[in-house]
């Protein structure tokens, strides 16, 4: 099964000439899983088999995101951002004190460090009530603290997905993932130890 998801330069690079999309592969659909799920006696749901496990994982193919490219796929029935941050967006990230944030989390915290600390992978749904927030297309309107920007009652995200202004209380949820070796991208699993995507906060 494939999940449609479409790519959108939205930072330094865009030019607008270098928006395309492309099909991700997806490991599994929920949707799928639940069917199945539902027709299985309680004792086999309590011992989740292992194509179980990859029904509830998304996979996508990090390659051909640029820096400054953001894409949105979907896991277990909920939209997820993926964006290759620019160094200028990691540093700015980074230069926050949690101190002063309503939901307290450095981006270490959320994102690790290495060759993990440029991809942003967070859940794509308002902690409020639960609408989409704004800002993976390049022409979308950002919120004052260039991140993502819900609509629906004016909360704004910073580039860490962290929420800064209104009425939302939590940041974006950052699901588990791994990355591998390969550059590919599997959301739904924590990363090993000493994996590829490098150091975990
Ligand atoms: S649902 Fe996002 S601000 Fe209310």
């Amino acid at each position: 099964m494939a999940d449609t998801a479409s790519t959108d330069a939205a930072g330094p690079h865009d030019d607008g000439a270098g928006r395309r999309d492309f099909l991700i592969l997806a490991g599994g659909a929920f949707g799928a899983f639940a069917a199945g799920a539902s027709a299985w006696p309680l004792l086999d749901s309590l011992n989740p088999a292992k194509d179980t496990l990859a029904a509830s994982t998304t996979e996508v193919d990090l390659s051909p995101i640029e820096e400054g490219q953001a894409i949105t796929v979907k896991w277990r029935g909920s939209p997820v951002f993926i964006r290759r941050r620019t160094e200028k967006e990691i540093a700015d990230a980074r230069a926050v004190n949690p101190d002063d944030l309503p939901d307290p989390q450095t981006d270490e915290q959320r994102f690790g460090t290495g060759a993990r600390e440029q991809w942003l992978v967070v859940v794509g749904v308002c902690t409020h009530l639960g609408c989409i927030p704004l800002g993976q297309k390049g022409t979308d309107n950002k919120g004052e603290y260039g991140g993502w920007f819900c609509p629906c009652h004016g909360s704004h995200y910073d580039i860490s997905g962290r929420i800064r202004k209104g009425p939302a209380p939590r940041n974006l949820p950052v699901p588990p993932y791994a990355i591998t070796a390969e550059s590919k991208l599997i959301i739904g699993v924590e990363q090993p130890k000493g994996g590829h995507g490098g150091d975990t906060a």
